[in-house]
């Protein structure tokens, strides 16, 4: 059956569509300026819950008390199995952990590593050569903040040169080299005495200070 449109009732209906129209575009703009932002933190120790992850937690606690709109999460590579590159890759632990680099909510990267003979773990140079197809297409890292940060047994144990060594390589991606703020101004150097990364409290404050200002840039940026 036709519907009877009169005069009144097409102006009521086209009034209510307006209203509704506006309310979402409202709506959108509201959740647009309300956006959620992820900072995933990268614990490359191979002991799984110790200093690095540790550390990284508590850079990841600071960015979360920035801003309700900042989510964190911290995935542990300790105990997983993940390959360097390859032209053959096989499956590895690796495989779960890729589409959260691609979603869209991430605001950046908080990547942790102790000092191995003062260069980056292994683990840690695994997972950031298996972040390889995020340089292809729209390369979903590029722009976003990193900010890295290195756990030592010795005071002065190569945890700077851990440092700009993940930042370095991040910047293949495109992402953006954040530092703390001052004066953890490279990021964060954390010494571990007896497994007990707390007992440093001049490191756990740069792991804070890391995550602030990758938290603010994130942010800025989004
Ligand atoms: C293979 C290996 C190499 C290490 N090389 C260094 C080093 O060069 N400088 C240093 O200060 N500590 C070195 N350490 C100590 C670790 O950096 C330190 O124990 C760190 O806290 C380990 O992180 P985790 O507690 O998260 O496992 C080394 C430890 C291992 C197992």
């Amino acid at each position: 059956m036709k519907a009877n449109v009169t005069r009144r009732n097409f102006l009521a209906a086209a009034g209510t569509a307006a209203l509704a129209a506006s309310a979402n575009t409202a709506h959108a703009a509201d959740a647009g300026g309300e956006k959620t932002l992820r900072i995933l933190g990268i614990a490359c120790s191979p002991r799984q819950g110790m200093s690095t992850a540790k550390a990284v937690q508590a850079a990841l606690d600071a960015a979360k008390a920035v801003n309700p709109r900042i989510t964190v999460e911290l995935i542990d590579l300790g105990g997983l199995s993940i390959a360097g590159w390859s032209p053959k890759p096989v499956p590895d632990a690796f495989d779960a952990i890729l589409p959260k680099l691609r979603d869209p909510q991430l605001g950046g990267l908080i990547i942790g590593s102790p000092s191995y003979f003062r260069s980056l773990s292994a683990l840690c140079k695994a997972f950031i050569e298996r972040c390889m197809p995020l340089r292809e297409g729209s390369m979903p890292l590029a722009d976003k903040p990193v900010g890295a940060l290195a756990v030592a047994g010795n005071r002065n144990g190569g945890q700077e040169l851990v440092v700009q060594q993940i930042l370095t390589a991040m910047l293949s991606y495109g992402m953006l080299p954040v530092g703390g703020k001052s004066p953890a101004m490279l990021g964060g150097t954390l010494w571990n005495t007896k497994d007990d990364v707390s007992q440093d409290e001049t490191g756990i404050q740069s792991a804070k200070l890391l995550g602030t200002h990758v938290a603010e840039v994130a942010l800025k940026l989004c």
